[in-house]
């Protein structure tokens, strides 16, 4: 019997459209070869020219349609025109409330072939795993503005660290870091932000006594950031706030390859929910239409996909594929000081994972 896996694809804005189309051939190139599964992809139109027409990001009924997939495949929200904090909130930021994806899996891994910025690495000391908290933190989009506009105008933002939320996140980490047996790091700031990140090393410190084989390190955000670069082998499985972590996943993704390479997963872990799969980079306007985006971190969420639906083999194979991409360096696009288009590198990837498939199975 064939598996259909039913997929939302909301390629959005921007490069959005021109990447996730080559995490489809992927997609499809894989289930093909395979034979046992199928995906079945439904296409949405929302985005900043779907706001254009009608005044918002996606139909009102847009997180009930969405309920009815397996997945989300999400290309980049955002574009000039509409203010981000609208596109954003009313798209990306929603759909992760909406649907508790309070798991962001970020891995920062330096592929061979990929290039890292940093003198005297080894590759192999490029290896984390980001446990982002996804759905509150400092994007609770809880606050104020009161006396708009006038001389005792007052803005407030507020993050919220509830104890379901805390715990469970670092909880989770604590399981992947079991799992792989790695060491888990937690960071965060508790020297200044003395109510939530107080809690966030306490809840840390109670959850880790549940896991007394898992090696711990914490740090404050600031040194944090310093020492990925300065040693970046110490990170193994880290876990953190929702901003701190997309602050860090950017610096992870200059680590290791370029923001072009860096993949991301929304999960909801209780499968109530459909998680999504989109690449840690924007919209990139200053490329958008030229057909130069690096379509490798859609197709590395592609990866974070075959994952999820426990197709570890064919994510592991879909990886191996973009190394030996890199590797051969001859078909890549301009970001990774390659001539090819967008397209050009789906479809060579696709003719690697074609060739490499019946090895694999
Ligand atoms: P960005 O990631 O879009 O671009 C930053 C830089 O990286 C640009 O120079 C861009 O050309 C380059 N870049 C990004 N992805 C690339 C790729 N795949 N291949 C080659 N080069 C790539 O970030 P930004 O410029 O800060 O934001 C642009 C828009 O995207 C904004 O509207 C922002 O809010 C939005 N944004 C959306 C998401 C998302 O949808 N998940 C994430 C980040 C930013
Ligand atoms: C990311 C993005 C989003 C975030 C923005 C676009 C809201 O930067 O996925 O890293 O901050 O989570
Ligand atoms: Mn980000």
């Amino acid at each position: 019997m064939t598996n259909i896996y039913k997929i939302a694809v909301i390629a959005g804005d921007g490069i959005g459209p021109e990447v996730i189309d080559q995490g489809i051939k992927v997609l499809n190139k894989v289930a093909e070869l395979d034979g046992s599964f199928q995906f079945d992809f439904t296409h949405f139109p929302w985005g900043c020219e779907y706001y254009a027409e009608h005044g918002r990001m996606m139909a009102e009924t847009g997180i009930e349609q969405l309920k009815q997939f397996d997945a989300i495949y999400l290309g980049a929200v955002g574009f000039p025109g509409v203010p981000d904090h609208i596109s954003l909130w009313d798209l990306l930021l929603v759909i992760r409330k909406s649907f508790d994806q309070y798991v962001n899996i970020r891995p920062v891994k330096l592929l061979r072939g990929a290039h890292c910025p940093l003198a005297d690495v080894n590759r192999e000391d490029v290896d984390m795993l980001f446990i982002r908290e996804n759905t509150e933190g400092e994007y609770s989009g809880a606050g104020d503005w009161l006396f708009k506009g006038q001389e005792n105008e007052v803005v407030l933002q507020n993050g919220v660290f509830s104890r379901k939320g805390t715990e469970r996140i670092i909880r989770y980490a604590f399981e992947t870091a079991k799992k792989h047996g790695r060491s888990l790091t937690s960071i965060s700031k508790a020297n200044a932000l003395n109510y939530s990140m107080v809690f966030w090393d306490q809840v840390f410190e109670e959850v880790s006594a549940e896991y007394p084989e898992v090696e711990t390190a914490a740090y404050l955000v600031d040194a944090a950031a310093m020492l990925m670069i300065t040693d970046p082998k110490r990170f193994e499985v880290v876990v953190t706030s929702n901003l701190f972590g997309d602050i860090l996943t950017d610096i992870g993704a200059a680590l290791a390859g370029g923001i072009g390479l860096a993949a991301g997963a929304n999960v909801n872990p209780e499968r109530e929910f459909p998680s999504m799969f989109e690449p840690v980079h924007g919209s990139a306007p200053d490329i958008a239409g030229k057909g130069i985006g690096n379509p490798l971190a859609s197709i590395w969420s592609a990866s974070q996909m075959l994952d999820y639906f426990g197709h570890e083999n064919y994510g592991k194979l879909v990886i191996d594929g973009i190394e030996e991409l890199l590797l051969q360096n001859t078909i890549l696009t301009p970001d990774m000081k390659g001539t090819a288009s967008t397209s050009e590198v789906g479809d060579r990837l696709v003719g690697i994972i074609a060739e490499m498939m019946p090895a694999r199975v």
